[in-house]
């Protein structure tokens, strides 16, 4: 199944909750997302029974990797149950999650025997102040790096850690977290501060990008290239030239890699998004819950697929950076 770019469905990236214990200030700003914010109620997000159905449809269609997100996908209760669901899914040959790992260190081990192949964990620095900024609850990084311990433990890795990097927050971070993780078996994957949903203030000048980053890892620790892994991985990858291990660049401000985007997005609700910078999703609760069959929503998703045109990051420009778009926190980036 091919979209109008030739491109197929792959990978589905599915949100379990909208909500979080962060609010990291690219991405929930404390002002937008406060006190009076009105998160979904739990009628009205998708029950496991109605995942595991969508996912075995997707999969059905050709997707062989499933991320959960959130939020933070560890907030939702049981979860462990949805991954057993997920784990028995045949055509599944990657089930993963991208989490905060605030909760790691104790939720590990009952993940990894859920069924769960391995994490993703966004970690902005090492620096405990500029950690804590960034979270904007105060939260110690400790706390992650002992998750990311236990998550290694369980046999969750090799780990992603996830580095957004915003200018004259964390660019001071770069270097020590390449530095931290060298040598571990773990992959740390810098990342340059997108313009999505519309409440973070992206501002070009924000950015910090990837040339810049590899530029900064290269002089004190030498990398070069590698190849992808598969088509359409989101990263650039680069090898230390001792051997010591890998990093990632994903560079989607600088160099968009929407020609190769086999993605698409299910928010907690049941939203179907085909781009991470879309204004609106298409309803697939609605069907679920309206009694339709397997085949109709086939149909339904076959009919998006068929249709979908997006590479947003291509066309960027400073007025669709504006433009209302669904925010991270709801499909999970
Ligand atoms: P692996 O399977 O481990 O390679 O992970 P992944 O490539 O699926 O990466 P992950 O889900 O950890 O994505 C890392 C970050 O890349 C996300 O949090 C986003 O910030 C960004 N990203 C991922 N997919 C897309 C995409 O389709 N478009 C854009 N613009 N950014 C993306
Ligand atoms: N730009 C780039 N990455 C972002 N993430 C959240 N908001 C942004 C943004 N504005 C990343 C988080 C995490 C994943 C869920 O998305 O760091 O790794
Ligand atoms: Fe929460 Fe992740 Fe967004 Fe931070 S980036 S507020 S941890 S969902
Ligand atoms: Fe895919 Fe949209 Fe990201 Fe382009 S901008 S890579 S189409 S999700």
């Amino acid at each position: 199944m091919n979209d109008t770019r030739g491109r197929p469905l792959c990978d589905l990236r599915i949100s379990v909750t909208d909500r979080c214990n962060f609010r990291c200030t690219y991405c929930m700003p404390k002002e937008v997302f406060g006190r009076d914010f009105h998160f979904l109620p739990p009628g009205e997000i998708l029950r496991f029974e109605e995942i595991a159905r969508l996912a075995r449809i997707f999969a059905g269609l050709g997707v062989r990797k499933v991320r959960l997100t959130g939020g933070e996908p560890l907030l939702r209760r049981d979860l462990t149950s949805l991954i057993a669901m997920l784990a028995e899914i045949e055509g599944i040959k990657d089930l993963t999650l991208t989490t905060n790992g605030s909760l790691l260190a104790n939720m590990a081990p009952a993940l990894k025997s859920a069924g769960l192949h391995r994490v993703s964990v966004s970690l902005d620095s090492l620096d405990d102040a500029v950690f804590r900024a960034m979270n904007d609850v105060d939260f110690p990084v400790q706390r992650v790096l002992d998750g990311i311990d236990a998550a290694g433990a369980a046999g969750l890795g090799p780990i992603k850690i996830n580095v957004v990097v915003k200018r004259g927050v964390n660019e001071d971070s770069i270097v020590p977290l390449a530095a931290h993780f060298r040598g571990s078996g773990h992959i740390v994957r810098f990342i340059e501060f997108m313009d999505v949903g519309s409440t973070n203030g992206w501002r070009l000048d924000d950015v910090v990008s990837a040339s810049e980053i590899a530029h900064a890892i290269d002089a004190v620790h030498p990398l070069e290239p590698l190849e992808s892994n598969y088509r359409g991985e989101v990263a650039n990858r680069y090898r230390y030239k001792d051997g010591s291990g890998e990093i990632g660049i994903i560079a989607s401000v600088t160099q968009p890699f929407c020609g190769d985007c086999t993605r698409a997005r299910i928010s907690s609700e049941g939203l179907l998004y085909t781009c991470l910078f879309a204004s609106q999703g298409r309803d697939l609760r609605a069907l679920l819950r309206g009694g339709a069959n397997d085949a109709d929503i086939v149909r339904f998703i076959a009919g998006i697929w068929d249709a979908r045109e997006d590479r947003y990051s291509e066309l960027r420009t400073a007025e669709t950076a504006r433009a209302p778009k669904v925010e991270m926190s709801h499909i999970g980036g």
